[in-house]
């Protein structure tokens, strides 16, 4: 913990907005990050994630108030104080407030993040499964990741972590779907992000390997054999012309 204290990992980045319609102000976010606490000015959001050994554990959310466990039956063993969380915000907000300051409100740019979606466990047709969609480069912290099928939205079957803060002041997130897998159906993944130019889709479909026909099959076992067993006949020839020669120039 004092490791993490030491560390402010994602200092203080601004950001600029400018209305595409005119008119308006440029607004100027802010995101502070501590360890892997995150407040920003957008949308007055505060995030205090628990980590142990790089994986979430629970998260506060400010708005919620609560303890959100990335694990449901965890809450059964622990509970953790909200109002912990919540101090600890305080002092994100406060710094961040210096830094804004420090910085002379220096704008930053949005990243583009990047976007791939792959299964969790291999692909059996009629087994159900969880396809992943994982977005990194993610800055600042405000993203919306949704799941089409077959070109309609998914309203159901959909969890995702926080925001993983990385070493490069970026953010990761995982966004999880569970899905039956059948040829007739295809998925994607949809990122709105500003860094974005429109909302990005990410495809995905099951790869199923075409089985072989019975006819192929036979084909391909005959030639097998066929080859095989000329091999068999060529070598045997070799020996017996290498041995004959052997025997008439000793
Ligand atoms: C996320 O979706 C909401 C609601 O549709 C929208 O107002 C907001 O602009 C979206 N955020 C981003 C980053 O595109």
């Amino acid at each position: 913990m004092t490791m993490k204290k030491a560390l402010i990992l994602g200092v203080l980045t601004l950001m600029a907005i400018v209305n595409p319609c005119g008119g308006e102000d440029i607004v100027a976010d802010h995101v502070g990050t501590y360890g892997t606490n995150i407040y920003q000015t957008y949308g007055d959001y505060g995030q205090f994630t628990y980590e142990f050994d790089g994986d979430e554990l629970f998260y506060v959310d400010l708005e919620k108030k609560e303890t959100v466990w990335r694990q449901p039956e965890f809450s059964k063993f622990a509970t953790f104080e909200v109002q912990k969380a919540l101090r600890n915000l305080v002092v994100v907000k406060k710094n961040l407030d210096t830094l804004i300051k420090n910085s002379n409100f220096t704008p930053a740019t949005n990243e583009i993040p990047e976007v791939v979606v792959f299964p969790k466990s291999p692909v059996i047709l009629g087994i159900p499964n969880t396809l992943i969609c994982l977005v990194d480069n993610i800055f600042p912290p405000v993203i919306n990741i949704t799941w089409f099928c077959n070109g309609h939205l998914v309203p159901e079957g959909i969890s995702e972590t926080t925001f993983y803060p990385k070493s490069d002041h970026s953010f990761l997130k995982f966004s999880y779907l569970t899905f039956l897998p059948s040829t007739e159906d295809f998925y994607d993944c949809n990122v709105e992000h500003w860094g974005l130019e429109e909302p990005l889709l990410k495809h995905w479909e099951p790869e199923v390997p075409t089985p072989m026909s019975e006819l192929t099959e036979t084909v391909v076992c005959a030639l097998g054999l066929a080859l095989g067993l000329m091999g068999v006949v060529m070598g045997t020839i070799l020996i017996i012309r290498e041995w004959r020669v052997g025997i008439l120039y000793t």
